[in-house]
């Protein structure tokens, strides 16, 4: 009898946040009584169906020691690389041998911390009879304008939105067939932001599961009192 697959979490934080500024990393800011991290870990870790957890950190982090979860036996700290990609990479590597190939790896950015338990549980029930894996998305509301190049001001043309969504996290594959799309577009030279993307370049087509607009990515100081907001709506208590 084959065992069930397990399910784990990998959370890149080794991003400098150079959009963000400040002295502190963003995922390091206080939100609610709590770091930004400290929230994102928590949405998983509570979870009964969430093995362990791997984060991928800046070799140089002198914050992590600071959080909750720096000793916590189901958090493993993993050396981050240049790229995102790089970082769930190394996350990835650090879980072979405790996980399987076949077992789920959610990865999650550090930097959403309004994860609501009932996408999480969405996002799980997905899995059950999932074959390639799927990520929380939220489709979008705006016209989209394409420019010709990445920050030209005139617009080249309009994208039609019926078919367009916001990819969120987290994305859940199989541990086995997401390193081996990682390491395809690694190899290839492709550039990733997310990594349903690796799992299309291998030619596979992860399931969206349409979440909750409240599962923000903290990108510039604007964003934090949103989550703060978010937060607060959730019913989460300060410590
Ligand atoms: O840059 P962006 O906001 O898309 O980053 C998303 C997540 O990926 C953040 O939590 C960030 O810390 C992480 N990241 C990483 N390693 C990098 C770059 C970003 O773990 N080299």
């Amino acid at each position: 009898m084959t065992e069930s697959p397990r399910h784990w979490v990998v959370l890149p934080a080794a991003g400098a946040g150079r959009r963000f500024g400040g002295p502190v990393p963003k995922q390091y800011l206080m939100l609610r009584g709590r770091r930004v991290i400290e929230h994102s870990i928590a949405a998983f870790i509570e979870h009964p169906l969430i093995a362990g957890c791997a984060v991928a950190l800046s070799p140089e982090d002198a914050w992590w020691p600071e959080t909750a979860y720096a000793n916590h036996p189901a958090v493993k700290r993993v050396d981050g690389g240049a790229e995102r990609s790089d970082s769930v990479a190394n996350a990835l590597t650090a879980l072979v041998g405790q996980a399987a190939d076949a077992d789920w790896v959610l990865v999650h950015d550090a930097a959403r911390p309004c994860l609501a338990a009932a996408d999480l549980d969405q996002l799980l029930a997905a899995l059950a009879d999932e074959p390639v894996g799927a990520l929380l998305a939220v489709p979008i509301q705006d016209t989209v304008k394409a420019s010709e190049e990445a920050f030209d001001a005139r617009v080249e043309r309009t994208l039609p939105r019926q078919q367009l969504w916001r990819a969120y996290t987290p994305q859940a594959f199989r541990l086995g067939q997401l390193r081996e799309a990682l390491a395809y577009c690694r190899a290839q030279g492709i550039a990733i932001t997310d990594d349903a993307s690796a799992m299309e370049q291998l030619g596979l087509r992860p399931r969206l599961i349409e979440g909750r607009t409240d599962n923000i990515k903290i990108t510039r100081p604007e964003d934090l009192p949103l989550a703060e907001f978010f937060l607060e709506q959730q019913g989460h208590q300060e410590p």
